[in-house]
């Protein structure tokens, strides 16, 4: 066995002897949303009328006539059923005695504050609904929006939702260039933005990177710039216009438009196998049905909570747990915008203390990052108000589960680790924190009514083992298709068993039934949990003046999961030197973003390919990871690889 398989198992089998049990105290339970197990069996018999029970909890202009059409790989869900996204998570709790309950408790990264209520809420979005009619746009066209974590940013995307336009939000920490890209592949109309924002106290200036993308943006005719600071910009009359001007001359009141169950509410791009992202498209009743149930049932959600989910709202984790399942349930949430180590490093612990955070969800390497700044930070507050934590992004390890058990949760917090991605919407695998006893690592069950499966090659179910994780019926919340590429759609999720949702990842299932992830099987690396192909970095590289060709894998990364390695061949006349490799990682940042940015860069003659001049990447990914090498023999030229790995070992010293 090489080296790097041999790793990966004693990994695997360590995390299978994990056998640390937790099981949901009597008090929690006693408490819970959800605290009888019978819900498993009763969803599995009948998901259809488990799913339609949480959708009558929504507000429907006009009910269903059918809850589930499946064609398959298509879904319809509450067929017929008219609703509109905005009011469900706005109008209705002000209709409903909660106009006056904080919604959304922000605070800026230089530390000023906002509370919105869900009066607020309310005429914001009928404001800037207005304001966006008021630019032309009406139901089914597209909006960009590029923004910090201001709470305009959810103003804007219900206001979206309010006059059924679909939203396409775009990372602030993406570059112009891929803010282009996905401006021209959705043909948006209109780019929502801000003149900058605050990211560990630099100014990140958004109005003046989006400049960039707007000059090959002809489909753009409108452009909407809150203004957050004094961040220096240019504006082109006719086109850019002031929010706060927009607001002044905006009606109070906007009639939202009648959705169909069926219409698209938003599109939210992801990496994928091949350099050019997807465009996953949400639509509107079963994304709201779905967001709705597991925000209420996984996170033990009750009118009295302080929900903080500390994602980005640009990926699809901050569209479903901070603005749609939050706000359709009618939470009062935090909303930071900055970075957990700024002033310094305890500003994430001073905040839940501060805003009596009661239910926090964050991600793997965040907790990872603050093991590592050491638990003084932490305990320099008040965390009792906490009663239940959460993870989502990547496999959790044991370590980092039981720190956040110990010095985030005090020993008594129950935790959820979330397993789901921007395709499935909403949390798929999790425990329920009243009734799961959990084992950290694993995200234990699915949900009920989620027919979440692992399974083996040929997609037979595994009950104890390694194998896919798959999904075997469809879901209100899942992917309707990818934008502009039906048949993408089918190959990518539907094409390896039949009419079973491939989510590829690995999975083991262990003897109690619960499921382990670890992680993606395809060439799509998850980066502090934030999904990048390796095909986009190797594009990028090869886009540079320098490069002929390139190579990208993902190597083991104490802090963020998976960091990028790659290989690089140069065109001749080009000398392989340290200005160059930090110009090279420039350049990805600038095609793609920082989080993209290679850790490592190896120049190199050649790259290891097979006869008929396919790159092997296991070999690389070996060489990246300081392992014996597999088996080299398909190798057209075998030297090319002992001379990388020599090459490598004097470059980086392993
Ligand atoms: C990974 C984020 C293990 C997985 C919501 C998935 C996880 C990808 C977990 C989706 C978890 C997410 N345990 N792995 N709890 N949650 N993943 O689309 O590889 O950004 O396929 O959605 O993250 O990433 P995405």
């Amino acid at each position: 066995m090489a080296k790097k398989e041999q790793k990966q198992a004693t990994a695997l089998s360590a995390l299978l002897q994990e056998n640390r049990k937790f099981k949901p105290s009597v008090d929690f339970t006693k408490q819970a949303n959800v605290r009888d197990s019978a819900i498993f069996e009763t969803a599995a018999k009948d998901p259809e009328s488990f799913w339609a029970g949480f959708a009558e909890k929504l507000q429907w202009d006009r009910k269903w006539d059918k809850v589930l059409d499946w064609q398959h790989p298509h879904a319809k869900w509450f067929v017929g059923g008219k609703l509109n996204a905005c009011v469900n998570c706005v109008d209705r709790h002000v209709q409903n005695g909660m106009r006056n309950k904080a919604a959304i408790i922000w605070e800026g990264e230089p530390g000023e504050q906002r509370t919105l209520t869900y009066w607020d809420l309310y005429r914001e979005v009928n404001k800037f609904g207005n304001a966006l009619r008021s630019l032309g746009i009406t139901k089914g066209d597209r909006v960009a929006i590029y923004m910090p974590m201001i709470p305009e940013l959810v103003i804007a995307m219900l206001a979206c939702a309010r006059i059924g336009a679909i939203h396409s939000v775009v990372f602030g920490g993406f570059s112009a260039e891929a803010l282009k890209d996905r401006i021209n592949d959705a043909q948006a109309k209109l780019l929502i933005t801000a003149d900058g924002g605050f990211r560990r106290g630099q100014l990140i200036p958004l109005k003046h990177d989006a400049d960039y993308a707007l000059r090959e943006t002809p489909c753009i005719e409108n452009v909407v710039i809150v203004k957050r600071g004094d961040f220096p910009l240019r504006i082109k009359e006719g086109r850019d216009h002031w929010w706060h001007r927009l607001m002044q001359e905006a009606k109070s009141y906007c009639e939202p438009e009648s959705m169909d169950a069926e219409d698209i509410l938003y599109i939210l791009y992801t990496s994928g196998t091949t350099g050019k992202p997807k465009g996953i498209v949400h639509t509107t009743g079963g994304y709201l049905t779905g967001t709705y149930a597991t925000t209420n049932w996984v996170f033990d959600l009750k009118p009295s909570d302080v929900f903080w989910c500390t994602a980005d709202i640009g990926w699809v984790t901050g569209h479903s747990y901070i603005v749609y399942g939050p706000l359709a349930n009618g939470a009062t949430q935090v909303m930071y915008e900055g970075a957990p180590d700024w002033p310094d490093r305890d500003r994430f612990w001073q905040l839940v203390e501060k805003y009596g955070v009661t239910i926090f969800y964050t991600a793997p390497t965040a907790i990872r990052a603050f093991m590592k700044w050491g638990h003084e930070w932490p305990s320099k507050y008040d965390l009792a108000s906490l009663r239940l934590l959460g993870t989502v992004g990547e496999p959790i390890n044991p370590e980092a589960w039981m720190w956040y058990h110990e010095h985030i949760g005090l020993g008594s917090c129950p935790i959820v680790d979330t397993w789901w991605q921007t395709e499935t919407g909403m949390i798929m695998v999790t425990p329920l924190p009243g009734l799961t006893e959990t084992t950290p690592g694993s995200a234990t069950k699915p949900f009920p009514g989620v027919n979440a499966d692992v399974v083996d090659e040929q997609g037979n179910s595994v009950p104890v083992g390694g194998g896919y994780l798959a999904i075997k019926s469809p879901w209100p919340a899942m992917l309707r298709g990818i934008y502009g590429d039906a048949e993408r759609y089918v190959q990518q999720y539907w094409s390896k068993w039949d009419g079973v949702y491939f989510t590829s990842d690995g999975a083991k299932r262990d003897e109690n039934g619960n499921i382990w992830v670890l992680g993606r099987v395809d060439d799509v690396l998850n980066i502090a949990g934030h999904r990048i192909g390796t095909m986009e970095v190797e594009s990028a590289l090869v886009d540079h003046e320098c490069v002929a060709e390139s190579a990208v894998v993902g190597v083991d990364d104490e802090l963020k999961g998976q960091a990028i390695t790659a290989f690089v061949t140069l065109k001749e006349g080009h000398d392989a030197d340290k200005k160059l490799e930090d110009r090279l990682r420039e350049h990805v940042a600038a095609k793609i973003g920082a989080v993209a940015k290679p850790k490592e860069i190896i120049f190199s003659a050649n790259l290891p390919k097979t006869r008929s001049g396919k790159i092997m990447r296991r070999l690389l990914r070996d060489i990246a990871a300081g392992d014996v090498l597999g088996d080299t023999t398909t190798l057209a030229d075998p030297d090319v690889v002992t001379k990388l790995k020599k090459h490598y070992e004097e470059q980086y010293g392993v």
